[in-house]
């Protein structure tokens, strides 16, 4: 599977992927958000993925620059989807992240046909949390200590969502 975005591409992610995505991952700005990933974790968790779950690699002038993956609850009464991203350090502050969400927001609302999608900063992510808002997305409250973060503590999350008439396209 391949998405075309205006700057980037979203691409299915392969086992090839795994260093780098690794690599990315332990960049300190990175890590702070998503915690400590070793390879297998990156191979169990980010390239093979649960079920309903649709892994990319964000790519940018032919380099991996990141990664975003599409979460789908397809409970018909429940149904939406949830996006997780993460970009490289020297990659993040040039909008590449909104990019990346916009073009998987498309496929999962004209495509797939999901009339709502949600995202989950941590509440202290104001980066994120500016990003998502400028494509749409509405604070709907906070989920309190949602998260473990690398020090071991649990952190409260911010719960985004966005009605498919939403999406600034
Ligand atoms: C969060 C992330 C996906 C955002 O993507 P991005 O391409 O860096 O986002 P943008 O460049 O569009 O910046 C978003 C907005 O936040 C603003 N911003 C930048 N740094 C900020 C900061 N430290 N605090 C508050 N706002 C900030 C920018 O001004 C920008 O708005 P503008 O375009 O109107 O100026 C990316 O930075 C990233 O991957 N970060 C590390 C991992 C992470 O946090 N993942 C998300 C977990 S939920």
């Amino acid at each position: 599977m391949e998405l075309r975005g205006r700057d980037v591409i979203l691409r299915t992610v392969a086992i090839d992927d795994a260093p780098a995505l690794a690599a990315i991952l332990a960049e300190p700005e990175v890590a702070r958000w998503w915690g400590v990933f070793d390879l297998d974790r990156v191979v169990a968790d980010l390239v093979r993925g649960g079920p309903g779950e649709t892994p990319l690699v964000i790519e940018h002038d032919g380099e991996v620059i990141g990664y975003i993956q599409a979460v789908e609850e397809e409970e018909p009464d429940f149904r939406h989807a949830g996006i997780d991203l993460f970009l490289r350090t020297d990659a993040q502050g040039r909008g590449l992240g909104p990019d990346a969400i916009r073009t998987l927001a498309i496929e999962l609302i004209d495509r797939r046909g999901h009339h709502r999608l949600t995202i989950d900063p941590a509440a202290g992510n104001t980066r994120a949390i500016a990003a998502y808002a400028k494509l749409g997305f509405r604070p709907v409250g906070v989920m309190r200590a949602y998260q473990r973060m690398t020090d071991g503590r649990w952190a409260d999350a911010l719960l985004m969502d966005l009605l498919a008439d939403e999406l600034v396209r």
